[in-house]
């Protein structure tokens, strides 16, 4: 990687701001500098973990010359105006996922990355999951035939008392559709190997008296022919509404077997067995996943190549997500890029 240590700072330490510290002192040539949170407990909280100095303000941040690369882990409807601030200070972006509410916020981050010379790496972790990395090596590699289908199915409680306010409200980026339905978009793209050219869906509030969807349905045509479903929700709260699946199930059937998917942890096989056949595991490696994005982030601002997740996949999932919300509105198809 050279010998150049990349500070890194990370603005808004909620819930997902840890795993972006443990990357910055994991991933090898980053150290981390500093942070901003607005919320003084949360605030003091990661600066006692961390032992890293939080400033309020996310401007001081950015105008600190120790800073190379800023973690956005902020709600979704603050990653286009505090990622163009972070491009036009001259930082590099490690935006989590999505990488913003809509594809003309995306557009304007792209430019401003582009504009200033700065990367913009959206987080989006499936693309780096042992188990999912593993089953793309199977399909690529021929063995499993290829690919005729997937289904994609998470169901989980919403925990509606432990969300912040922004997550009830759809205008914030909030959901279950942009938190979650991101992860599975970007999962079976990057399963099948392809991209999205039409969308039904139904993405919908039928659980929870909240701005934001709690529900959602969605079946994705695929530029070849092949075709995906999603089914996602957050039901009730109470015991024995639902079963929570940790990270979902994901089944991918080829010509020649099926691979399937459980909780983001554990990949499976068809074999011989049983009527006709029954489950393998294949042994996987487990990894840390924000610390290989921070990895892949620094080869690239070191190689000065693309990113590793490129802005096209993080802006076509976004406009996939925001298709299917547009076809639950009309109740019609929806066209990408249509
Ligand atoms: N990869 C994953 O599996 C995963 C998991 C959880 C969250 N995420 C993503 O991480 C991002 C953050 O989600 P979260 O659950 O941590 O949200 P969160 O609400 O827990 O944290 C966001 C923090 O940002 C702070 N904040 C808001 N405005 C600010 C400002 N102007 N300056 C500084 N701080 C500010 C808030 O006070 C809060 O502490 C989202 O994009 C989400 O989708 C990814």
């Amino acid at each position: 990687m050279g010998d150049r240590t990349f500070g890194v700072g990370i603005i808004g330490t909620g819930r997902i701001s840890g795993a972006h510290a443990r990357a910055a002192r994991e991933a090898g040539g980053t150290r981390l500098v500093l942070a901003s949170e607005l919320d003084a407990a949360r605030a003091d909280a990661f600066e006692a973990k961390w032992a890293c100095p939080v400033v309020s303000d996310y401007r001081e941040l950015l105008a600190s010359p120790e800073v190379d690369i800023v973690a956005l882990t902020l709600p979704h409807w603050l990653h286009e105006p505090i990622g163009i601030a972070a491009a036009q200070a001259g930082k590099h972006i490690f935006v989590e996922k999505p990488m913003a509410d809509s594809v003309e916020e995306c557009d304007r981050m792209i430019a401003a990355a582009r504009a200033n010379g700065v990367k913009l790496f959206t987080g989006h972790t499936e693309q780096f999951l042992a188990p999912n990395v593993a089953a793309r090596k199977l399909i690529d590699s021929g063995e499993v035939g290829t690919t005729v289908l997937a289904t994609d199915c998470w169901y989980k409680a919403f925990g509606v008392a432990s969300r912040p306010p922004w997550f009830l409200d759809r205008s914030k980026g909030g959901g279950m559709w942009l938190m979650n339905g991101a992860h599975m978009i970007d999962r079976l793209t990057f399963l099948m190997g392809r991209r999205v050219i039409a969308v039904k869906a139904l993405v919908q509030t039928r659980f929870h008296p909240i701005a934001a969807d709690d529900t959602a349905l969605a079946y994705l045509h695929f530029e070849d022919g092949t075709a995906a479903t999603i089914a996602h929700t957050g039901y009730k709260d109470h015991p024995g509404a639902g079963v929570d699946h940790i990270g979902g199930e994901i089944i991918i059937t080829c010509t020649e077997a099926q691979l399937k998917i459980v909780d983001r942890a554990r990949l499976y096989r068809s074999v011989p067995g049983g009527r006709g056949g029954a489950w393998e595991e294949v042994p996987v490696e487990r990894i840390d996943t924000t610390t290989a994005e921070l990895r892949a982030l620094v080869r690239n601002i070191v190689d000065d190549e693309a990113e590793t997740v490129s802005v096209e996949q993080a802006r076509h999932i976004v406009e996939v997500m925001t298709a299917c919300e547009e076809s639950s509105r009309t109740g019609r198809e929806v066209v990408i890029g249509g």
